[in-house]
């Protein structure tokens, strides 16, 4: 069985480097029953939009079985868990709160707690209620008010259970890939929407923050974007300049906001007609400083001109790819969180998201998921060197802890270090947990 190695001076190995696992609400959770639907129940029902035609209504069952799955979690050896709140899970359309819904993360952070795991909790990891999309949702400026709303409910219940909050997760494919692509729920295909829609969800988390600081001064409250560094398909000067439009909008639109309460300056190139709406006070807002930046990364991109002006990324074809067609590019990791912190005053950073799917087979029991090991070897590597060259690295989040359903993909791409057979429910550590667990145990 491979292993995962890394020298014992590495600064990773240090012993107040966390490493945890990470999972999202409507990825895993299931038991869409006792919850309000939200618009990927809507995306999902809709025929054509997933690629296996499946939804989210059951998942990982994980709400059902999450004690098993905290067991899961704590036999791994982790210093903490990534998880999202479902937020039409804890409160009705009315404004009112669920309790029951509430209730279940209580007594599963607390859970986490006394087993001396750490929870990282996002409000938002894409699953808006659909009761709020009826109403336009992130389209709808009134959405951001009602976030902070559900923020202020969330971090009075919680308490002092939570080690860190992360108001939203990767905005960027909420508006992007949700309002602009339509590839993602609500599945709309509007310029001037995808936006409108990126302004309105960073106001969200301007006042979501400002509100948990107020109720959770102890944790650490931030936002976690996507990152992916954007490369030039030529050397040719229209090429290079794609590249660099597409690293203002597909990375910086979502940051530079956070660090200097302004946009990139490709947003003075757009038409009037395609520009979001920007209150006065909206930027500072925006702006309000951050304990921690979460940063998610699996690839880099690719960008070639296109004959509109603008830019079209070319997938790539040559290996080493993973299940997804992603390339598997440590180097972007590293050369990220450089020019991450070249450009912006960083605060302390953790890598919330990495990993890799590959087609994993169960057989005789054993998944040997012997490509994601190595992933993680050289992904861990990276982060190491980023930490070496002066990046703030404070910790590092392995997507995911199970396999589970993957967006538009549905279930046919497994990203988890544990293998879930669907229609048992049963759990399978695979060789990459293991290499993981071994990991964490020898640190010094
Ligand atoms: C990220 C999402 C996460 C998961 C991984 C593969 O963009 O945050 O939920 O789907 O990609």
């Amino acid at each position: 069985m491979n292993k995962i190695t890394i020298a014992p001076d590495s600064p990773i190995m240090a012993k107040d480097f966390v490493f945890g696992v990470a999972t999202a609400a409507f990825q895993i959770e299931g038991a869409a029953d006792l919850r309000e639907p939200c618009i990927w129940d809507t995306f999902c029902a809709e025929p054509g939009r997933i690629k296996d035609g499946s939804n989210g209504l059951e998942a990982c069952d994980h709400l059902h079985r999450w004690q098993q799955d905290v067991e899961l979690i704590a036999g791994l050896g982790v210093d903490a868990y990534r998880l999202s709140v479902s937020w039409g899970r804890v409160m009705y359309r009315d404004g009112s709160v669920n309790q029951a819904g509430l209730d279940f993360y209580i007594q599963l952070l607390n859970a986490l707690k006394a087993r001396g795991i750490k929870a990282f909790v996002t409000l938002y990891h894409w699953d808006l209620p659909q009761y709020l999309q009826d109403e336009g949702g992130w389209l709808n400026r009134i959405t951001a008010y009602k976030f902070a709303r559900y923020a202020e409910v969330i971090s009075q219940a919680f308490g002092d259970r939570v080690y860190s909050y992360a108001t939203l997760n990767e905005p960027f494919c909420s508006a992007y890939l949700g309002n602009e692509a339509g590839i993602h729920a609500p599945g709309v295909q509007n310029r001037q929407w995808g936006r409108q829609v990126a302004h309105h969800l960073l106001l969200a988390h301007g006042l979501a923050l400002q509100v948990l600081r107020k109720n959770a001064p102890g944790a650490k409250n931030g936002i976690v974007l996507n990152f992916s560094p954007c490369h030039a398909a030529s050397d040719s000067a229209a090429d290079q300049r794609a590249a660099d439009m597409a690293n203002q909008y597909h990375n910086h639109w979502y940051i530079q906001p956070l660090f200097e309460g302004r946009y990139p300056d490709l947003l003075q190139q757009l038409p009037a007609a395609e520009s979001p709406t920007i209150a006065p006070g909206d930027m500072e807002i925006i702006a309000t400083p951050l304990d921690f930046l979460g940063v998610n990364y699996y690839t880099r991109t690719v960008y070639r001109a296109n004959s509109k002006g603008w830019f079209s990324d070319v997938p790539p074809t040559a290996p080493p790819l993973t299940d997804m067609g992603w390339e598997i590019y440590p180097q972007g990791l590293t050369d990220i969180l450089l020019e991450l912190k070249q450009r912006y005053p960083l605060p302390p950073i953790y890598i919330t998201e990495n990993g890799a799917a590959f087609p994993d087979q169960l057989a005789q029991g054993q998944i040997c998921d012997d490509a994601r090991v190595a992933y993680y070897q050289q992904h861990l590597q990276a982060t190491a060197e980023a930490i070496t060259a002066g990046v703030p690295v404070k910790g590092y989040f392995a997507w995911s802890l199970l396999d589970n359903f993957e967006w538009a993909e549905g279930y046919a791409k497994r990203f988890g270090i544990v293998y879930v057979d669907y229609q048992t429910q049963q759990r399978t550590l695979k060789h990459s947990a293991i290499a993981l667990r071994e990991l964490f145990a020898s640190r010094r």
